[in-house]
């Protein structure tokens, strides 16, 4: 239904409701239903919660985060690179597949857990790495590893969320999350110095990100060029840990901060894409913790990793914040999961929002799902509390419509549960 027929078929109801004897009985002047009607209803976007009993699906974070921040945080989040191709694909690729449904399931409790390494999580959605997590909540890391212990969540600690600002943030981390975390490197910055400096955190798993291409993120900067910097930053407290040590941890400067936000350029930088597969096999041996490469999105790679050792893939573009593919996650998953042949496990990241989008990728054969923006959302707005409700919101949603497909377990969700809209 589209949004203006579905404002008019309210305004009716409520006009029936005015005209009602039921409203005079029961108290009520129809005096609020003329202001009702009077008011335009915001579209859930505009529709700022105020806490998170309010929350009606995750989409309900992104709007209380955006009151929140800075608006070149914001805009850093929300944006994707280049022209938005990448991150638009990422939701328009769930579009691409419908569920088919089942009834009379008798399902009465759904397990979503799921073992990854040898060890069980609560289920199978998981927090993606995410950087600078301080630029969206005071001491956002560790907030977030509170709520991943509150709610027994795989966390993946970027190692910019952390090493950038504060040379023991990692052990804050893994003391808030009361075990050591995984942890991901980017791309060439992944040196021997790092990864040993992970090792000496106990870390079982190093995800290594490989999917940064210098890209075109044209929303901070285009805030730079209307005239908006963030002078109140010297004023915040959210800002000053970082951008006063800015010349000491890295390339942004103080004066103009947004400026790295906006990196043009695939070979310019330490981008991921000079790498090659020896570099893989360089870091293979380098370490005995578990090595996931972040960012496959071609089943070749996929091979590819499988033959050189790699314990794990995860199928991401970076929530469309690095590339100009225009293809989402969900539609390379096949390929990757038909390459690797059930040899390693294969998760996924990119646009997911909702339980119908999890399920979609686990029946197209992904071990696990993470979420990167609606943790931030959740952590930007509400600090734990929020992380722990987008967490919630979207459990419940998969177990929706696991129930509804007769998926007790994950293990019963089932490939042509799902069929190709045609
Ligand atoms: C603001 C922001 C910062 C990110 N920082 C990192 C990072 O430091 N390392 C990394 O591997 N991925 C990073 N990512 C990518 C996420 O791990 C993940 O792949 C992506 O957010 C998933 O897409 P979604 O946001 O649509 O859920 C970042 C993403 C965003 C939006």
């Amino acid at each position: 239904m589209t949004p203006s027929k579905k404002l008019s078929e309210r305004r009716a109801f409520l006009t029936f409701l005015a005209a009602s004897p039921v409203l005079a009985y029961s108290g009520f002047s129809s005096r609020w239903v003329d202001e009702v009607l009077a008011a335009p209803l915001p579209q859930q976007n505009e529709f700022v919660i105020k806490s998170v009993k309010e929350a009606l699906n995750v989409f309900d974070f992104d709007a209380a985060a955006r009151v929140k921040l800075t608006p070149a945080h914001y805009t850093f989040i929300t944006d994707g690179s280049f022209n938005n191709e990448t991150l638009r694909a990422n939701r328009e690729g769930f579009d691409k597949y419908e569920v088919r449904l089942r009834r009379l399931t008798g399902i009465t409790t759904v397990d979503q857990s799921v073992k990854l390494f040898g060890k069980t999580w609560e289920s199978p959605i998981f927090f993606s790495p995410v950087g600078r997590m301080s630029a969206y909540y005071p001491d956002g890391a560790v907030v977030l590893a509170r709520a991943a212990k509150a709610t027994r969540t795989l966390q993946i600690l970027s190692g910019s969320a952390v090493v950038l600002i504060d040379p023991t943030g990692i052990e804050n981390v893994v003391a808030a999350r009361g075990e050591p975390v995984w942890l991901a490197g980017l791309g060439s910055t992944l040196d021997e110095k790092a990864i040993r400096r992970f090792e000496s955190t106990g870390c079982p798993v190093l995800v290594w990100t490989i999917d940064d291409g210098g890209a075109n993120t044209i929303g901070a900067k285009s805030l730079q060029r209307a005239g908006v910097r963030d002078l109140e930053r010297e004023a915040d407290d959210r800002c000053v840990g970082c951008h006063s040590n800015l010349p000491k941890i890295s390339r942004i400067s103080p004066s103009t901060p947004m400026d790295v936000l906006g990196s043009i350029g695939s070979l310019q930088g330490e981008t991921s894409v000079k790498l090659n597969w020896d570099d893989v096999k360089r870091v293979r041996n380098m370490t005995r913790m578990k090595l996931v490469l972040k960012g496959i999105v071609a089943g070749e790679d996929a091979a590819l990793a499988v033959k050189h050792g790699v314990d794990g893939i995860i199928v991401s573009n970076h929530g469309g914040h690095e590339d100009a593919s225009g293809r989402g996650t969900i539609e390379c998953l096949p390929e990757i999961v038909s390459a690797v042949g059930g040899k390693i496990p294969v998760l996924i990241d990119s646009g997911f929002r909702g339980g119908a989008d999890i399920y979609k990728a686990l029946a197209l054969g992904a071990t696990a799902v993470g979420v990167g923006r609606p943790h931030i959302w959740g952590l930007a707005a509400f600090g734990q509390e929020g992380v722990e409700t987008v967490i919630a919101i979207l459990r419940r949603e998969l177990q929706a419509i696991m129930a509804q497909t007769g998926a007790a377990t994950l293990a019963q969700i089932r490939r042509d549960s799902l069929i190709p809209r045609g």
